[in-house]
């Protein structure tokens, strides 16, 4: 039997739903264009969540296929972490729904919410639940439908985001796997980036305007490309490793420019940066899960490789997860 040291990832999965809206589409809705929207994020399509779609249905088709990836059967799955700011239900928890839906009845589920740092933190604690032998086979997924928190009114916001979801399987084993995490929040910028309404605040304020993403979009920007240059540094320094030693950047998709930035400081030529803004938009807790399943399944991330996951979110919430993959 081996030692559990590590926490690796054993397979991969996501999905996007089937509903697309290009650049083009929102030019019919919105005063923007498609030039605009290339230009200041990359972005070139999105995929929306049909009228009966939700969270969890995303969750399922990424998790199903990450599962299949990892050649595990679903009863060795004994903890469920979901991260999404778009859960199902106020509860139970939509990881206690996915639960439901595989047929798992053991170990711990839970959702996350740190946003588009989601996955990460999501990442971390699954990792400290291996090592510490309090789970052996855990399913992390990374699950949003923001197309339902967006002002459709709004061309300052609607046009950035999308849905998806992205899954790992992650499970104990002696060699190399997740090497270090490194998370961090700061409420003191609650308002640069927020839902500002809440169940707690009474039902009325989820029915306003309020219940709608508002955006300082400027100082966000600012404040992502600086604070991820810090955090690229944070995370070699943990790990003794130069900027050469990483193999692969998986960002956080929410936008090009953003993405380039980061690539910049670690020195790193776009080409060992896995870039999928351009399909889907910001995914927030998606993003990640689903560059990585992209560039496993196209054959560009190989085992044994050194991988860079990194993300910004509302809060600020900020990560990043040094991974052997
Ligand atoms: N189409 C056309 N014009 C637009 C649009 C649009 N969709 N949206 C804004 N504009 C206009 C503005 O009204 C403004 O016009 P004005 O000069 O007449 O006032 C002009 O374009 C420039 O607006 P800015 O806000 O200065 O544009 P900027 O270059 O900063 O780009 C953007 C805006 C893309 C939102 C950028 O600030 C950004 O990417 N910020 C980060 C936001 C983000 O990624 N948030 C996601 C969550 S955090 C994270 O995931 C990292």
């Amino acid at each position: 039997m081996c030692s559990v040291k590590y926490s690796r990832i054993k397979g991969t999965g996501s999905y996007l739903p089937e509903k697309v809206l290009s650049n083009t589409d929102l030019e019919k809705m919105i005063d923007t264009t498609d030039q605009w929207i290339r230009d200041r994020t990359g972005i070139e399509r999105r995929h929306i969540v049909g009228e009966d779609e939700t969270t969890c249905d995303l969750a399922e088709m990424a998790s199903r296929r990450a599962i299949e990836a990892a050649g595990i059967n679903i009863e060795d799955i004994d903890l469920v972490i979901i991260a999404t700011t778009t859960p199902d239900r106020i509860f139970p928890s939509t990881a206690c729904l996915l639960q439901e839906r595989l047929g798992i009845q053991k170990g711990a589920a839970f959702d996350v919410q740190a946003v588009c740092t989601g996955f990460v933190y999501a990442l971390d604690i699954a990792d400290k639940f291996i090592r510490t032998k309090s789970a052996r086979t855990a399913l992390v997924v990374g699950a949003d439908a923001l197309s339902r928190i967006l002002d459709w009114s709004d061309r300052t916001t609607c046009v950035l985001f999308g849905d998806g979801a992205g899954a790992v399987v992650l499970s104990g084993s002696d060699e190399s796997g997740v090497l270090s995490t490194h998370l961090h929040a700061d409420g003191r910028y609650k308002d640069l980036l927020t839902v500002p309404a809440g169940i707690s605040q009474g039902y009325e304020q989820v029915q306003s305007q309020n219940a709608f993403i508002h955006m300082d979009g400027r100082e966000v920007f600012k404040k992502a490309v600086n604070t991820l240059g810090q955090l690229v540094d944070e995370t070699l320094e943990a790990n003794q490793m130069e900027k050469g030693d990483i193999d692969w950047l998986i960002p956080h998709q929410a936008n090009i420019r953003i993405i380039t930035a980061t690539a910049k400081k670690l020195k790193m030529p776009m080409d060992r940066v896995v870039v999928t803004v351009q399909e889907h938009g910001n995914t927030s807790a998606a993003s990640i899960p689903l560059a990585l399943d992209v560039a496993v399944r196209d054959g560009r991330v190989k085992r044994g490789e050194t991988l860079l996951l990194e993300a910004f979110g509302g809060g600020f919430t900020w990560g990043s997860a040094l991974v052997k993959y």
